[in-house]
């Protein structure tokens, strides 16, 4: 079965509470729940993880190399700063696929630049918690085309 490793980045832990008008009143253990629901419908074998911190994102990113077929990836706010996450991901060999709950493009300027993306196989954003399952959905069309009628 493929593997997911999906990641978030720091806050993420407050969704539920933090700026409801912009993320949304999900929290991402309710997130969580739904994506390990719909990876057994998938069969996909489905992790989530989130931290505050950096270089655990990036060790994370690194660990999954071996460990994981495909990444799900939203660095919330390490989406606009790091390079170090970029070039962690750069090195993953399988898909990676951007999500963000809020439509970046739609706010500060500051949000607009990604260095996520160009090493991001695709980008989902704006749609809030279902963007993570539209995300799974890509992986598994992609990881087995067949199965689930995808293809690239
Ligand atoms: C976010 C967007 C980022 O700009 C922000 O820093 C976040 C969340 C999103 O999911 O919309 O923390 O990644």
């Amino acid at each position: 079965m493929p593997r997911v490793l999906v990641l978030n980045g720091p806050n993420l832990n407050l969704l539920g509470t933090r700026r409801p008008d912009l993320y949304g009143r999900t929290t991402l253990a309710e997130i969580e729940k739904r994506l390990h629901a719909l990876g057994e419908e998938l069969g996909l074998a489905v992790e989530v993880r989130q931290s505050n911190h950096e270089g655990t994102l990036v060790d994370w990113i690194q660990e999954a190399r071996g460990t994981a077929d495909a990444l799900v990836i939203n660095a919330a706010a390490y989406t606009h700063t790091s390079v170090a996450i970029r070039d962690a991901l750069e090195v993953f060999e399988g898909p990676v696929v951007e999500v963000h709950l809020s439509n970046i493009f739609a706010r500060e300027p500051f949000r607009h630049r990604s260095h996520v993306s160009p090493v991001a196989t695709g980008v989902i954003c704006g749609f809030g918690p279902l963007g993570y399952e539209l995300a799974l959905r890509a992986l598994a069309a992609r990881l087995a085309p067949r199965q689930a009628g995808g293809g690239r």
